[in-house]
């Protein structure tokens, strides 16, 4: 068992170069099944992440050959084999379900297990579900797995009930190989909605108006290979601005588009945060913090649930008392709990977390049991006094490549151990 040690009070100071989007990444890897021309797609600026490693499994049982090296991902889908995914990796990763799209499209039939809930609460697929069965796939629930077949999907107008970035994916993707016309209304607009259309464009697919809430896609015979380039990853590049931050340190970002992170940068400037950008920079510099009237999650371009936790600790140390409300997932404040053994001052109620800044935090073990909580934690890490001892890092693995790395190269007191080496630290 993996854990960090980090001893905090080094500002952080420095350059640091962003890499590829994880939430790009898992969709455009299994969007790369759509490719049957024999010949392969190559994806480039492919952070080394597990989520990377576990989609690449779940390719590769399916009958893809897949290489992946510095950065470079090769995917050759010329002959798929299996349309069902084992339940043990499907377990790994719950993004996997949009690999439904991609194989009902391809294969016309697929069957996966349901991927249930997580620790940030309930996560269905009815959007995701309710689209398929529109374009006319049959869809049955037997013994914990789903099962879709369709010789032929066909084009639909598809309203979402709610603008999900997974059912908008997994959607676009269906119907590239569709026939006739599909119209996703009320969609999600990330900028990952939009690198996928981007990729899918770029091998043969007809698709309009990603990142606005209509999505039009016109359905094609076939799709070819291609290169492709992923966007930077905005939640990453914020996780680190807000490590900055609070550390009153002086970084710069680069390969990063601001635009992405217009909502952060906004709400960091309100907090009294020193931001300055241009066209792929971001530079952060020391301010004093003060609270946030509200901070709400929404829906891009409103303010990222993925980056709620991270903010949750800017605030603990911020002047002043700040509202956070979380409307995006029903049970993401987990995190509150653990960041109070470092003395933050925060009351969960429902969605919403009250958060009185205090002046210092301090070093504690505290435990990881999600991605975005974990790199929060990490954060508080680096602002308290003392040493803090961070278990459970194989979530933060899932989404950022060797944090401790980075942190170091911007000055952090980071490292990570094993359970032997903590003990005697102790
Ligand atoms: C994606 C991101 C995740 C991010 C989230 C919200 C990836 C791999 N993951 O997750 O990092 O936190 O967007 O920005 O890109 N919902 C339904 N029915 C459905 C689908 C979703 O009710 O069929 C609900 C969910 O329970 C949740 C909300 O919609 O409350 C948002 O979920 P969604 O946008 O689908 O998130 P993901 O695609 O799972």
């Amino acid at each position: 068992m993996e854990r960090l040690i980090i001893t905090g009070g080094n500002k952080l100071k420095g350059n640091l170069k962003i890499k590829g989007a994880k939430n790009s990444m898992l969709p455009i890897m299994a969007a790369s099944l759509l490719n049957g021309c024999g010949k392969e797609v190559l994806l480039e600026n492919i952070p080394n992440l597990i989520d990377m490693h576990i989609m690449k499994k779940i390719l590769q049982f399916i009958g893809a050959t897949v290489h992946y090296k510095n950065g470079n991902l090769r995917i050759d889908s010329g002959n798929l084999e299996n349309y069902s995914i084992p339940d043990q990796l499907m377990g790994e990763m719950r993004s996997s379900i949009f690999l439904m799209g991609p194989l009902l499209a391809r294969s016309g039939k697929v069957k996966v297990s349901h991927p249930g809930g997580c620790s940030i609460g309930l996560r269905p697929i009815d959007l995701h579900l309710k689209g398929l069965e529109a374009m006319g796939a049959k869809i049955w629930e037997e013994k914990g797995f789903i099962s879709a077949s369709a010789a032929q999907l066909k084009g639909a107008d598809i309203y979402l009930d709610y603008p999900s970035v997974g059912a908008t994916e997994n959607l676009m993707m269906a119907a590239t190989l569709a026939q006739g016309k599909t119209t996703i209304y009320n969609a999600a607009k990330e900028p990952e909605i939009v690198d996928l259309q981007n990729f899918l464009n770029a091998m043969g697919a007809v698709i309009r108006g990603a990142g606005t809430e209509t999505v039009k896609i016109e359905g094609v015979d076939r799709l070819e290979s291609c290169t492709y380039r992923i966007i930077p990853d905005r939640i990453v590049a914020g996780t680190y601005m807000i490590a900055a931050a609070i550390t009153g340190g002086d970084v710069v970002f680069t390969d990063v588009i601001p635009a992405h992170l217009e909502a952060l940068i906004s709400k960091l400037r309100e907090a009294g945060v020193i931001v300055e950008s241009t066209d792929d920079t971001v530079k952060i510099a020391n301010g004093n913090l003060k609270a946030l009237e509200t901070l709400r999650t929404l829906p891009y371009p409103g303010f990222p649930t993925d980056l709620q936790s991270q903010m949750m600790v800017l605030l603990s140390l911020a002047r002043g008392e700040s509202v956070l409300v979380e409307s995006v997932f029903e049970a993401r404040l987990k995190h509150a709990e653990e960041l109070k053994k470092m003395n933050a001052s925060i009351r969960v109620e429902g969605c919403k977390a009250y958060i009185k800044g205090i002046e210092k935090l301090y070093g504690a073990e505290v435990e990881i049991t999600d991605l975005r909580a974990g790199a929060a934690l990490v954060l508080a890490g680096l602002a308290a006094e003392g040493t803090t001892i961070v278990t459970g890092v194989k979530h933060i693995d899932r989404g950022y490549e060797r944090i401790e790395n980075d942190l170091q190269l911007l000055g952090a007191n980071i490292t990570r151990g094993c359970e032997e080496n903590i003990f005697y630290l102790s």
